[in-house]
């Protein structure tokens, strides 16, 4: 690979990007949304009893929040390989422009894992109090899911990030633990 590569992470990226980067930026995307929408039966969960995970869903009038990564060219390859297998579980990767909210970067295109519809994990839209009692039900072998919610939560507060949906879904998960 000639060229360094930005990558958009919008979940457990956010906080555990466990790759070499070369910087790394508070980014948004526009039009999309994030959502615990995807099942995840190899990281948060296991085959039969699948906890959730996010995905990204186009919304016109949405915004995401999350942290971008560049990859220097030199390291590309590898990277992508092992991010690959770390993320495959049904997503599948996309451009996205990638916005600096707190600086003033130019805007970049980038990739993002994106678990659509048609994979066999999604699971699709729920209320986040349902979310959330399937959240503290599963653990998988990267551990328990409310863990990953409550992380994200996290993450994404210090960010100074709006994300309704997540936030919500930490309170409900909060009162079942
Ligand atoms: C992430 O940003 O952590 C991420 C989200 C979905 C798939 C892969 C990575």
């Amino acid at each position: 690979m000639s060229e360094d590569v930005w990558v958009f992470g919008y979940g457990s990226l956010v906080w555990r990007p466990d790759f070499k980067f070369a910087e790394r930026r508070p980014a948004t995307i526009e039009g999309w949304v994030r959502r615990f929408w995807q099942g995840s039966t190899d990281h948060r969960g296991v085959p039969g009893a699948p906890g959730r995970v996010v995905t990204l869903e186009a919304d016109e009038k949405g915004i995401c929040w999350g942290m971008a990564y560049r990859i220097a060219a030199a390291d590309v390859e590898p990277i992508m390989v092992e991010l690959d297998y770390r993320e495959k579980g049904g997503y599948s990767v996309k451009n996205v422009e990638m916005i600096f909210p707190t600086d003033d970067h130019p805007n970049v295109t980038g990739l993002a894992y994106i678990g659509t519809p048609d994979n066999p994990n999604y699971l699709g839209p729920e209320t986040e109090e349902r979310i959330a009692a399937q959240v503290v039900a599963s653990t998988g072998p990267s551990g328990p899911n409310d863990e990953y919610v409550l992380r994200l939560a996290e993450a994404l507060r210090e960010l100074g990030a709006d994300d309704p949906h997540v936030f919500e879904l930490e309170r409900q998960v909060r009162k079942l633990i």
